[in-house]
C-alpha cells in the first residue's frame, strides 16, 4: 500500500483492532490548528449557518429535553422520511454520517461474501477506516483527477472497479465529493449502481453534501438507484448542525430492519436532546440552503477574481461551499501551508487529507460570513503570489 502512504491521508489496509487501529491522521494535524485560532479560515467543510435559536425556540417548551417518551412520540424518522419522500420504515437515524456509515455497511454486507470493502479514494478518512474497525479489509478504487489541472468533476476508474467487484462484499462511495464539491456524473452513478447490482455488491453512499444541490438535477441520492443501495446523510454539513450529531440511513424497508438492529446494537438509543432540537429545526431546514446559495452569489466572485488575477483558470462546482484547486509550480500543499499560508494567518485544507495523490491540491471554502471572507481574500492573494 506504499502509494497510499502520506502523513495526512487515510490509513488503508486490513482489519485492525487494539493498538493496530490507526489514527485519523488529518484530525491530529487540523484540530490543534483550529484550537490555536486561525485569523483567515478558508477550511470550513460545512456551512456554519447562523441559526436564530431564540426564533427557533419561541413558544417551545424544553421541558422534555431529556424525556424520550412523550405523546406524540419523538419520531425523527417520520420527519426525515417526509423530507426525502420515502416511508418512515425506510429511515434509521444515528449519530452523524460517521456512525450511520457503520449501520449502512452492516445493512448491505452480504454474510456469505468476503469481508472486504471497496472504498472510493480520494475521500474523508472515516469512510475508509471505519470498515477496518469492523473487521473488513479496505480496497481502494479511484475517482480522481485525470491530470494536474483537473479540479472536477472527476470520473470513476471503471476498469479498476470492474476488476475488484468479484472479491468485495460492499462498496462505499461519496457521490458529492469532498474535496472537489462536484456531484458524480450521472452516467458514472448509473454505471456504478448497475455494476454493483450485477455483482451482488451492496452500495453505501455518503451523501453528507448532496443537499446543497436540492431542487437541482445534481440532487440524485443513491437510494433511488436500487434495493442494494443505501444512502447516508446528516444535519452536519449543509445545515450547520454538526454538534447535534443527527444522521440517518435510507434504504429498502428490509435493509433498514438490519440497519435498525445495528443502531440498537451499537447505540441503544439516540441522544434525546438532539432529537428534540432537530424536531424544532427540521421545519426550517430550507433556511441554511437559501443562505448557502446567497453566499455563493456574494463570495464566490471574489475568489474567482483572485484566481483569475493569477491566471488560474478554475470552474467551481455547481453547488456547495468549497472546491479544490491545483497549486502551481509543483508545490506540495503541506509545504505551501507551512511556509507561506501560516505566516499570513491563513488556513486552507491540504489535499493530502483525502489521498496522497492530491498532495498538490488545496481545498478552499467560500461559505464564510461575507466580511470575513472578503478579508481573507487579501492573504489568499498573497499566498498565491508566494507560490510563484
Ligand atoms: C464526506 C464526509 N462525510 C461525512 C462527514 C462527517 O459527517 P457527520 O458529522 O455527519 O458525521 C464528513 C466530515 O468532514 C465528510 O467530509
Amino acid at each position: 500500500m506504499e502509494e497510499w502512504e502520506h502523513p495526512l491521508s487515510p490509513n488503508l489496509g486490513g482489519p485492525a483492532t487494539g493498538a493496530d487501529l490507526p489514527p485519523i491522521d488529518y484530525l491530529e494535524w487540523y484540530v490543534p490548528r483550529l484550537q490555536a485560532g486561525v485569523e483567515h479560515d478558508l477550511t470550513q467543510s460545512g456551512f456554519a449557518h447562523p441559526w436564530d435559536w431564540d426564533g427557533v425556540l419561541q413558544g417551545e417548551s424544553l421541558q422534555n429535553l431529556t424525556n424520550p417518551f412523550t405523546e406524540p412520540p419523538l419520531n425523527p424518522e417520520a420527519l426525515i422520511s417526509a423530507i426525502e419522500g420515502v416511508s418512515p420504515a425506510q429511515v434509521v437515524c444515528g449519530h452523524g454520517v460517521s456512525q450511520c456509515l457503520a449501520f449502512a455497511l452492516m445493512a448491505v454486507l452480504d454474510p456469505d461474501k468476503p469481508r472486504k470493502v471497496a472504498v472510493e479514494m480520494p475521500s474523508f478518512a472515516i469512510a475508509s477506516q471505519f470498515p477496518r474497525a469492523l473487521g473488513c479489509e479496505v480496497i481502494p478504487f479511484w475517482r480522481g483527477p485525470s491530470d494536474e489541472g483537473d479540479c472536477g468533476p472527476w470520473r470513476l476508474d471503471r476498469e479498476g472497479i470492474s476488476q475488484l467487484l468479484a472479491e468485495v462484499g460492499a462498496l462505499i462511495t461519496t457521490p458529492m465529493q469532498n474535496p472537489t464539491g462536484w456531484m458524480m456524473d450521472e452516467d458514472d452513478q448509473q454505471w456504478l449502481a448497475d455494476v454493483c447490482a450485477t455483482h451482488g455488491v451492496g452500495l453505501v453512499s455518503d451523501e453528507v453534501y448532496i443537499d446543497s444541490a436540492r431542487g437541482t438535477e445534481h440532487h440524485r441520492p443513491m437510494f433511488r438507484y436500487g434495493e442494494h443501495c443505501v444512502s447516508v446523510n446528516s444535519l452536519t454539513k449543509c445545515y450547520g448542525l454538526g454538534p447535534l450529531r443527527l444522521g440517518w440511513v435510507i434504504g429498502s424497508e428490509e435493509r433498514m430492519v438490519t440497519a435498525g438492529r445495528a443502531m440498537h446494537t451499537m447505540q441503544g438509543m439516540l441522544a434525546t436532546p438532539s432529537l428534540r432540537l432537530a424536531e424544532m429545526l427540521l421545519p426550517r431546514i430550507n433556511e441554511p440552503l437559501a443562505l448557502m446559495a446567497e453566499r455563493r452569489e456574494t463570495n464566490l466572485p471574489l475568489l474567482l477574481k483572485v484566481l483569475d488575477s493569477h491566471d488560474i483558470a478554475w470552474t467551481p462546482p455547481p453547488s456547495g461551499i468549497f472546491g479544490c484547486i491545483h497549486l502551481p509550480n509543483d508545490w506540495s500543499a503541506l509545504d505551501a501551508i507551512e511556509q507561506i499560508a501560516d505566516p499570513l494567518g491563513l488556513l486552507v485544507v491540504p489535499g493530502g487529507m483525502f489521498a496522497p495523490q492530491l498532495d498538490g491540491y488545496v481545498r478552499i471554502a467560500w461559505g464564510g460570513e461575507p466580511r470575513a471572507f472578503a478579508a481573507a481574500m487579501e492573504p489568499f492573494d498573497a499566498f498565491l503570489k508566494g507560490l510563484k
